[in-house]
């Protein structure tokens, strides 16, 4: 049974990459947004993550820089936003979700964090640019989004990448100092990427 359910998970992002690549020739894309088997370990553990959380925490979640919105799309929450800066990418990520089989996800232009959010979500996910945030912007930004966007037990999911040829190689450590979250690592990736979930606990 599990190599049945392991044939159908590989032949599905077999599926979404091949999307992504046609898209991304249609709509003139970075050539990122293609991507490779490699690139696109991690979705399926954030999905997998937040999927399992219960119902009541799975009412709202937000992606900032979603890309083509492979993770928002496929969440099973009950309100997704994608947000990007990129309009065209925004309209490629619409049209995929057309095909994604899981519900509406709503995509809207942002650009963080000149732009901030509305309102208080269950997930908010900010994984693979972050990199291009200097350290003290994405600690502020963090800390912004925690305070006064996350519902307690949401939780924020970023990324940290270690591969010097990136622009910052954020610690997580320095990220979630005097935060009081628990950090829980998702997984760890190719090029020192590590995922993790920033969950707001009640204060003591
Ligand atoms: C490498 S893609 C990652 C997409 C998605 N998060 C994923 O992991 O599949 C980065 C996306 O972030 C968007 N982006 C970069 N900087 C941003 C910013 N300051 N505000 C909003 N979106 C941003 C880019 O336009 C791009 O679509």
């Amino acid at each position: 049974m599990s190599a049945v359910l392991n044939a159908f998970i590989r032949l599905r992002r077999r599926l979404s990459l091949l999307c992504n690549k046609l898209l991304t020739a249609a709509f003139g894309l970075d050539p990122w947004h293609a991507g490779t088997a490699l690139d696109r370990l991690y979705p399926a553990d954030i999905i997998a993550h937040l999927n399992k959380r219960t119902e009541s925490e799975r009412q709202s979640a937000v992606e900032i820089g979603c890309g083509l919105g492979d993770v928002i799309s496929a969440l099973n929450f009950k309100r997704k936003t994608g947000y990007d800066l990129d309009g065209t990418v925004l309209k490629a990520a619409a049209f995929k979700n057309i095909f994604s089989g899981h519900g509406r996800t709503c995509f809207l232009p942002l650009d963080f964090p000149k732009s901030f959010l509305d309102g208080k979500h269950d997930s908010i996910i900010l994984v693979n640019w972050i990199h291009h945030l200097p350290p003290d912007i994405l600690k502020s930004c963090v800390t912004k989004l925690y305070e006064r966007h996350l519902n307690q037990d949401g939780e924020i999911i970023l990324d940290t990448v270690s591969d010097p040829a990136y622009e910052y190689n954020h610690q997580i450590q320095a990220i979630t100092e005097g935060l009081g979250c628990s950090v829980f690592q998702i997984g760890a990736y190719p090029r020192g990427r590590s995922i993790y979930a920033l969950r707001k606990t009640a204060p003591q």
